[in-house]
């Protein structure tokens, strides 16, 4: 009786102090996993052209079973704080259910404890990955998909090892190039017909 007391009010105690499921804060995870990404600090890729090689593993300088509630590692595409300046849409919030930096999922694989080969995933940028600053970030889930752990590729306060996606491609670019003239055509011509019925207008009041 005393026991199940004690669970309940440790349960409210872990409740309360915002570790219930869904509220789990950033804060609180602890940076296990070694994460990298194949673009180049400063490179440019392009959406739906250029492809991002991820790779995760544990850090291996951790106590044995540190991974042992591990059960799925999800690996997203994050937003720099350069890109999310004015953007709330794009906020980072250390309680995670909150959290909009990582919104693109790159993969979800699950998680094998037993082994520690360095796992690797080729991701084709999607064309509708909005162009800006990014980072690569994995969470480590458990079973119940809660978040345990994290890596990055870039440092705690996300300055380094940044990359940019360009969502237009060639042919988007090409398509703009095209609305553009069209545009510029349109208004020179109006202006074309304009004078000309001014001249128009002109040369039969003269006439007359
Ligand atoms: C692994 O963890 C150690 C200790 O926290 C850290 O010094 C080291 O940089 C980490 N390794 C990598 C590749 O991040
Ligand atoms: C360990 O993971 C690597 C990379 O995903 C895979 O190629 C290999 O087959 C795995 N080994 C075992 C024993 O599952
Ligand atoms: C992060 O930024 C803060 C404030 O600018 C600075 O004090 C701290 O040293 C930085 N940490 C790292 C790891 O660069």
């Amino acid at each position: 009786m005393v026991a199940h007391r004690l669970v309940v009010a440790s349960l409210l105690i872990f409740c309360l102090a915002g570790s219930c499921n869904g509220e789990v804060q950033f804060s609180s995870l602890k940076r296990t996993l070694d994460v990298t990404a194949s673009p180049k600090p400063g490179q440019v890729l392009e959406g739906g052209v250029d492809k991002i090689t991820v790779t995760w593993a544990l850090n291996k300088s951790l106590p044995a079973g540190t991974d042992s509630a591990y059960k799925t590692i999800k690996v997203k595409l994050c937003y720099a704080p350069i890109s999310q300046k004015d953007r709330a849409w794009r906020k980072t919030e250390d309680k995670l259910s909150r959290d909009k930096t990582c919104q693109h999922k790159l993969v979800s694989k699950p998680y094998d404890a037993s082994n520690k080969t360095v796992q690797r995933f080729e991701w084709l940028i999607e064309r509708d990955v909005p162009k800006a600053t990014y980072f690569v970030r994995a969470y480590a889930y458990d079973s119940n998909d809660v978040e345990l752990a994290y890596g990055q590729t870039t440092d705690p306060n996300k300055t380094t090892n940044l990359f940019q996606i360009d969502a237009i491609s060639g042919r988007h670019a090409s398509l703009d190039i095209c609305s553009v003239c069209f545009s510029v055509f349109s208004v020179v011509s109006l202006f074309f017909f304009f004078f000309l019925e001014k001249r128009k207008a002109k040369a039969y009041s003269s006439k007359n």
